[in-house]
C-alpha cells in the first residue's frame, strides 16, 4: 500500500528547476508529460483503466467509466520554480486512497476516477485550469488554441505534439457528464489549518480571480546617450502600475494584486526597453470588488503612460466569477469527516470551474509553512496521511 509522501518522494526529481529553485512542470512540457507517464503507470499498477480526453486531462477508472462517478484528482504543472505539493498532493492522495479503500474490501457501488487535469497554473499558457476549463467550455477553443507560451509555441503545437487532436480542443460533455460529484484535496495555500491546529479541512468558496496583460510602448533607445527630458520609457508606467496595484488592493476589502512577471523586450541592461509586458492578478471577494480594484490599477496606468509619451494596451487573459462550494455536499463531508474546519481559499482550483458544472468540494491539508507557489511550500507526512485517510473516508462515502 503507498502512501503520499512515498509517491511524492518518487516523482522528485523530475521538473527540478535548479535555477529558480523548487519545480518547473507545465503542461505539455517535458517534466509534466513525464509526470503523466508516471501518474498513468502507478494507475495500470493499480489495474485502473487509464483514458485521456479531448483536452488532455487524464481520467483514471476504478470499474466500468459510467454516469454519477464520484471523481477526485487535481493537477500535476506547477508555476514556475513551485513547491511539491500544489496539484501533486491532490493525485498522490487519491492513489494512496485508492490502496487504502482496496486494503478495507471497499467495492465502490458507482463508478469512480482519479483525473489529472492539464496546466492548472497557466504557468506555461497563461490560463489557469486551462484543462478544467477546456473541458466544461468556460473557454473558447479558438482562443484556447492560439495561446502561446514564451517560445511561441501555440497550444495547437503543443498539444499536437503530446498526441492529441488540437481540432477537437473543446468543451465535452461526454467525458463531464460522467461526473456527479468531484472533490480535490489540495495543500492548503495559507496559514489557516496552522493556526486552528487541524489536519484537514474543508473548502467554502474561492476569490474572484482574474489575469490581465498590460503592454507598454515607448521608444527604445541608448541607456547613456538619451537624454531623460527626451525618453519615452515603458519602465516607468509598467512601475507606477506596479505600485498602483498595492495602493489599489489595500483599498478594497480582502483584496489582492499582483504583479509577479514583467518581461521587458529587448531587455539588456544598457537598454531602454521598446516595450514592457506586465502581467496582473487581481483577486476580492466579487466580481465588483475585483473589477475596481482593476479599474483603479488600469486608470494609474493609463496616465502614467501617457506622462511619459507611451501607449499601453490591455488584454484580459483569463476571469472567473467567486466560487462558493455545493453547501448540502460540505455538510455531508463534514457530517463524515467529523466537523472539520472550513476555510475560504484565495488560490485558485480545477474544482473551482467544476463547480459550475457539478456539485464540488475540496479538502485542505494543514501546511506548516503557510507558503505555497514557492518551494517552501509544505505538508508533513502525518498530515498527508490524515489527508489520505478523509479522502478515502469522503469517497467511501460518496461511491459506497
Ligand atoms: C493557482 O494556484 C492560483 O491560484 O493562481
Ligand atoms: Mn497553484
Ligand atoms: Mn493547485
Amino acid at each position: 500500500m503507498s502512501t503520499a509522501d512515498g509517491l511524492l518522494a518518487a516523482i522528485d526529481g523530475v521538473g527540478a528547476d535548479r535555477r529558480r529553485g523548487g519545480f518547473s512542470r507545465h503542461g505539455f512540457d517535458r517534466a509534466e508529460l513525464e509526470l503523466r507517464e508516471w501518474f498513468v503507470g502507478e494507475a495500470e499498477r493499480r489495474g485502473l483503466a487509464v483514458r485521456t480526453d479531448r483536452n488532455g486531462n487524464v481520467w483514471a477508472w476504478w470499474g466500468a467509466p459510467g454516469p454519477d462517478a464520484v471523481v477526485t484528482g487535481s493537477h500535476l504543472d506547477s508555476v514556475p520554480g513551485g513547491g511539491a505539493f500544489d496539484g501533486p498532493l491532490g493525485v498522490t492522495t487519491a492513489l494512496a486512497a485508492v490502496d487504502l479503500l482496496r486494503a478495507n474490501w471497499f467495492v465502490p457501488a458507482r463508478p469512480l476516477a482519479i483525473v489529472v487535469f492539464a496546466e492548472e497554473e497557466g504557468g506555461r499558457f497563461g490560463v489557469p485550469c486551462l484543462g478544467s476549463r477546456l473541458l466544461t467550455g468556460a473557454i473558447d477553443p479558438d482562443a484556447a488554441r492560439r495561446l502561446t507560451d514564451a517560445d511561441g509555441v501555440s497550444l495547437a503545437e503543443a498539444v499536437a505534439e503530446a498526441g492529441l487532436q488540437p481540432a477537437r480542443l473543446g468543451r465535452d460533455d461526454e467525458a463531464l457528464g460522467l461526473v456527479g460529484r468531484f472533490v480535490e484535496l489540495h495543500v492548503e495555500q495559507g496559514r489557516g489549518l496552522v493556526d486552528l491546529g487541524a489536519p484537514v479541512g474543508l473548502a467554502s468558496s474561492i476569490l474572484a480571480h482574474g489575469r490581465w496583460r498590460f503592454r507598454f510602448t515607448g521608444e527604445g533607445n541608448h541607456a547613456g546617450a538619451t537624454l531623460i527630458g527626451d525618453r519615452r520609457d515603458p519602465m516607468l508606467p509598467a512601475s507606477a502600475l506596479v505600485l498602483a496595484a498595492r495602493r489599489a488592493a489595500s483599498g478594497v476589502d480582502g483584496a489582492r494584486a499582483t504583479v509577479g512577471r514583467l518581461v521587458p523586450n529587448p531587455g539588456g541592461a544598457n537598454v531602454i526597453a521598446s516595450t514592457v509586458d506586465l502581467w496582473l492578478d487581481a483577486r476580492a471577494g466579487d466580481d465588483a470588488g475585483t473589477r475596481a480594484v482593476v479599474g483603479e490599477i488600469s486608470a494609474a496606468a493609463v496616465s502614467a503612460a501617457a506622462d511619459e509619451g507611451c501607449t499601453v494596451a490591455v488584454t484580459e487573459e483569463s476571469y472567473g466569477d467567486t466560487v462558493h462550494f455545493d453547501a448540502a455536499l460540505r455538510d455531508e463531508l463534514s457530517g463524515v469527516l467529523g466537523d472539520v474546519p472550513v476555510l475560504a481559499t484565495g488560490a485558485g482550483h480545477d474544482a473551482g470551474i467544476l463547480a459550475a458544472r457539478v456539485p464540488t468540494a475540496m479538502l485542505f491539508v494543514r501546511n506548516p509553512t503557510g507558503v505555497s507557489h514557492a518551494p517552501a511550500e509544505h505538508a508533513e507526512a502525518a498530515d498527508c496521511t490524515a489527508g489520505v485517510v478523509a479522502l478515502a473516508t469522503v469517497l467511501e462515502r460518496l461511491a459506497g
